[in-house]
């Protein structure tokens, strides 16, 4: 990927952050964004500590125009887009359908699932300049199966992910463009340990949920990112449209 760009949204922590270092150790040039400045230098940082390239701006991915003034940055700064993951998100609450509140439900939906599609709408515009270029959304297991831990939003916007993928693979193969998302497990990250710590028993929620996959373990937000990576890069040439389950066998029960 020497000499490519990429963009990660959501790239300040988590997985986000997993997938800026591992473009960054492929060679690529990043540039990335979230709402926490100070998360956001930090991973600057560290990739320049690595004599990598990457940059950071301050972006809310449900804002129309600040995602577009965020994508632009691809080509001020490098020239152009290669690659781009859209990773931010919001896990919303933990709680019954018929009670949770419609301004989480509207949050949720906003930056999981019309965020999403505000990146993908600014990426595409610079890949069809490029001529090409490859996308990856992250949707969730929830995405491909229902969720029996109280998220039935986030499922929706994660399930509306997919088809948005799929939807966008079907419409840009002729122009050169690959859309395809990835579907991790639970993965362990900030995200996680807020749902752990939103139940009455943080350890027993987490064997729980460390028992439903089969490997039975976690897994670390890197083997999320190497899969990401892997799906934007040419050894992925010939993949288009597909929703894969990075879950250690979740979902082939
Ligand atoms: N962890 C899991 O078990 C798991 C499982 C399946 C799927 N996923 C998916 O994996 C992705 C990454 O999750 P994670 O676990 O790494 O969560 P995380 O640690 O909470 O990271 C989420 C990232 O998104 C950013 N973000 C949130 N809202 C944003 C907004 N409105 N605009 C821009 N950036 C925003 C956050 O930065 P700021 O707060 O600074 O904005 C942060 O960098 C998400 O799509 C999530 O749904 C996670």
């Amino acid at each position: 990927m020497k000499d490519k760009i990429a963009l990660v949204t959501g790239g300040n922590t988590g997985i986000g952050k997993a997938i800026v270092l591992e473009f960054v150790s492929r060679g690529a040039k990043v540039i990335f964004c979230g709402r926490r400045e100070d998360e956001g230098k930090k991973t600057e940082e560290e990739v320049l500590k690595l004599g990598g390239t990457a940059k950071y701006f301050p972006c809310d991915v449900s804002n129309d125009s600040q995602v577009k003034e965020f994508v632009q940055k691809a080509e001020s700064e490098f020239g152009g887009l290669d690659f781009a993951v859209n990773n931010a998100a919001v896990g919303g609450l933990s709680q019954d359908l018929h009670q949770y509140p419609e301004k989480v439900w509207d949050k949720v939906i906003s930056v999981d699932l019309k965020g999403t599609w505000l990146c993908m709408k600014y990426e595409i515009e610079l890949m069809l300049k490029k001529q090409g270029g490859s996308i990856v959304n992250i949707s969730s297991i929830a995405g491909l199966v229902g969720a029996d831990w109280k998220v039935a939003p986030y499922s929706a916007a994660k399930h509306g992910v997919v088809g948005l993928t799929k939807s966008a693979a079907l419409e840009y193969s002729e122009k050169k463009i690959r859309v395809n998302a990835v579907c991790p497990g639970f993965i362990r990250t900030e995200m996680l340990e807020g749902l752990f710590h939103s139940s009455p028993d943080p350890k027993e929620a987490e064997k729980k949920i460390t028992r439903l996959h089969p490997v039975n373990r976690l897994s670390e937000p890197e083997e999320v990112a190497k899969a990401a990576v892997w799906l934007c890069s040419s050894e992925a040439s010939f993949i288009t449209g597909v929703a894969l389950p990075v879950d250690g066998g979740y979902t082939a029960k």
